[in-house]
């Protein structure tokens, strides 16, 4: 059932041969009854007498690297991989607060008493090198056939709070339904405010799992509604109960739809590369401007402006999640943005629009938002699985080869130098105009930008 690396057996012989007990845990696992890749392997080794008998039994292996002393973790670098290995451990309550535990290394715990620290019955089996049996205490096995996501112990559970951004992803990666248990649990752990204190990278970490490793990203999201923990991100929470116009948007509210916007790009971009993540951050930000500008005009619901006010949002909401400047600033173009792919194909938008629009954002990245769009409604059309106006789109980039990157600049400062001109402020505003013009399709070789440069100083100096 387990299939380790071929690299990793010859240390689990010797081990066996010292007559030790490695049991494969957490993640691998899991993974391996659900029949999904995964790179992480961590190893319980239950017998093992220390942390120092541990780190000498693996060092002639590769190279040893000891994490957290008091966690009894030795990492061991094999090639490519790279494989935990612990000693059990349990915990003991010292002290009143989900805090005041003391961790405990004992190589002679039974395998159940180790495995009640763990978080979910799914994550808290083991696979026995030694009898090469299925451990499963807590009736993981079970819970995953029935689709149902359950902690192993209260008690423990609260000594992580991520643990519920961690339900929240593996909800959504595993089609899971929190219990009624969870859910109270969660709902306490929100009331008593032992969320507050996570530190942001750790729950982006979370958030990426949610939006990269699933494919149905909203399952996810609805759990965090269910655990109350929605008023941590208002801009999302500000998009329920937000009304649109039924024939664009049968689906319902704002939130409904940005649900079904983040799971079709989800399904676009398809692989869990981490490059993709901006796409579906884009998604779920794209309507945030919807909160501040829906009104009824006329008898009709409308939002206009929404992609200019969700700017901000986007803007605030995200630097909340992340310290990743970059990240934000691909994002806020393409919400800016998401309405041109539709307009411009209404339109018959020229080239010159074209060619403006390219300078402002990445068209091909634009235009899967806008399908996402499109598609993550219920309206017959979006059934069809097509999006015209990307097509017609792409096609127009494509033949004015702004596609992937705006058109490049025929003229720099330094051919207004040629020209006779001395640099300052003044290169800035006519290098704009000439790229303007460009876009304007006034010239499109070197030579014609020249004499446009010519008859420009002329005509300004
Ligand atoms: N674990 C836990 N509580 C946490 C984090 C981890 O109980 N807050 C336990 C779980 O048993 C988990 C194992 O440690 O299976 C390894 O955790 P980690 O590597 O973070 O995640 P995985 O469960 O392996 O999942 P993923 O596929 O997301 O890496």
């Amino acid at each position: 059932m387990i299939q380790l690396p071929s690299s990793l057996l010859p240390i689990i012989k010797t081990l066996l041969d010292k007559g030790l007990r490695p049991v494969v845990v957490g993640g691998f696992v899991r993974d391996a009854i659900l029949g999904l890749p995964s790179k992480d392997i961590d190893i319980e080794l239950f017998g093992i007498k220390d942390l120092e008998a541990l780190e000498t039994l693996l060092a002639p292996f590769g190279k040893v690297n000891v994490v957290g002393k008091s966690f009894g973790v030795v990492k061991l670098q094999l090639d490519a991989i790279e494989v935990d290995f612990s000693i059990p451990r349990t915990e003991q309550k010292v002290a009143q607060g989900h805090k005041g535990f003391d961790v405990i290394l004992d190589g002679s715990l039974s395998f159940k008493k180790a495995a009640s620290r763990r978080d979910f019955t799914f994550n808290a089996m083991g696979y026995d090198l030694s009898s090469k049996e299925l451990l499963d205490p807590f009736n993981g096995q079970k819970d995953l056939r029935e689709r149902r996501l359950a902690f192993v112990d209260a008690e423990t559970f609260v000594e992580d709070p991520l643990r519920l951004y961690r339900a929240v992803q593996f909800a959504a990666r595993f089609d899971l339904q929190p219990t009624e248990a969870l859910i109270t649990l969660a709902r306490k752990m929100v009331a008593e405010k032992m969320l507050e204190e996570l530190p942001k990278e750790r729950v982006f970490e979370e958030f990426k799992k949610l939006l990269l490793k699933s494919r149905r990203p909203s399952q996810g999201f609805r759990v965090l509604d269910i655990f109350g923990m929605l008023p941590y991100f208002p801009e999302l929470l500000a998009l329920q109960g937000v009304p649109q116009d039924p024939i664009y948007h049968p689906e319902g509210d704002v939130w409904t739809h940005t649900l079904m916007v983040v799971d079709v790009m989800s399904r676009l971009h398809s692989d869990d590369k981490e490059e993709n993540l901006y796409l579906s951050l884009a998604a779920l930000c794209h309507d945030l401007g919807k909160s501040n500008t829906t009104k009824k005009i006329d008898g009709r619901i409308r939002a206009i402006g929404h992609e200019n006010t969700g700017v901000p949002l986007t803007e605030y909401f995200l630097e909340r999640l992340s310290d990743e400047k970059a990240l934000v600033e691909k994002i806020l173009p393409l919400v800016k943005h998401h309405l041109k792919p539709m307009q411009f194909y209404k339109q018959g938008a020229k080239a010159a629009a074209i060619r403006r629009l390219a300078n402002q954002v990445n068209i091909s990245e634009l235009v899967l938002l806008a399908k996402a769009d499109y598609l993550g409604r219920t309206t017959l059309e979006a059934r069809s699985g097509e999006f015209e106006a990307g097509v017609w789109l792409i096609q127009r980039a494509k033949e004015l080869s702004v596609m992937q990157k705006p058109l490049p600049a025929l003229l720099q400062g330094r051919d207004l130098v040629r020209a006779g001109l001395t640099p300052s402020k003044q290169f800035k505003v006519i290098l704009d105009a000439a790229y303007e013009a460009q876009m304007d399709a006034l010239f499109s070789t070197k030579e014609e930008a020249l004499l446009w440069l010519k008859q420009y100083i002329n005509e300004v100096y």
